[in-house]
């Protein structure tokens, strides 16, 4: 696939944008895009997997797509359901953790519990770590560190001294994970929409035209070739 074995980023982010619009130009209802999308996330981690990426974090519902319709927004979960009850036993054979990241206080109580399960059984598994993040929010990461963090200083058991960067990092969904190295948005549009906030400060962007049911692994290693490419200076000269 011609790029660098040895260079890969240690954590990739895919904003998988499009769904929408692919189903649009066949005719179809955006939900047909959405099942479509499923497609896609197998082949991404499979290629996260096969090429030693050690973090692939999937943007999949942000905490403003509760603003869709009624209807997209209960199809979306029910193909989240689906998918987590059809994919979970592959992602345990080939060794991967997965975690949903985000706020799941607003999920159904039986999808909660299915994310649980879901957790439990891959938890020990140390290939890749696949974090799918559903009714996640930048905005709400942050505030969710804050408030664990004054929580404990109000228990007495941390000093306000003690809040570094690396501590508040560790109250963030991604926890002890390294920061994003490489970031990519499908669709042709190029914003962040409140995806990983903190832990793309030095990401390099990669904007695809591909609508994301259409992207591929060939599309992905295009990401990979253009990224070892880049000259990450982070700060330095
Ligand atoms: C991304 O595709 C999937 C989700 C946000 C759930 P969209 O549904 O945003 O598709 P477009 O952007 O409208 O084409
Ligand atoms: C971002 O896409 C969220 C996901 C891909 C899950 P949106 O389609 O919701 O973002 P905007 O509204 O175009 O910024
Ligand atoms: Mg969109």
């Amino acid at each position: 696939m011609n790029f660098d074995p040895l260079n890969m980023p240690q954590h990739v982010a895919i904003i998988m944008d499009g769904n929408g619009r692919w189903a649009k130009q066949q005719g179809k209802l955006r939900i047909f895009g959405h099942q479509n999308g499923v497609k896609a996330v197998r082949s991404a981690v499979n290629f996260a997997a096969k090429h030693q990426i050690k973090v692939l974090t999937l943007y999949a519902f942000s905490s403003e797509n509760w603003n869709r319709p009624e209807a997209e927004v209960s199809a979306l979960m029910t193909l989240f359901m689906k998918a987590l009850d059809s994919e979970v036993k592959k992602l345990h054979q080939n060794n991967i953790c997965l975690k949903i990241i985000g706020d799941k206080s607003r999920f159904s109580e039986s999808l909660q519990k299915r994310i649980e399960q879901s957790e439990q059984l891959t938890s020990q598994n140390t290939g890749l770590i696949l974090n799918i993040a559903a009714n996640y929010g930048g905005y709400w990461d942050i505030v969710n560190a804050a408030k664990q963090l004054a929580t404990e200083v109000k228990q007495g058991i941390l000093e306000i001294e003690q809040i570094t960067p690396d501590r508040f990092q560790q109250a963030l969904v991604t926890e002890d994970q390294p920061q994003v190295d490489l970031l990519i948005r499908t669709s042709g549009e190029q914003r962040i929409s409140n995806f990983l906030l903190w832990q793309i400060a030095y990401a390099e962007l990669f904007f695809s035209s591909v609508l994301w049911p259409d992207f591929n692994e060939e599309h992905f290693a295009e990401a990979i070739r253009a990224y070892q490419q880049r000259d990450r200076r982070f700060g330095g000269c």
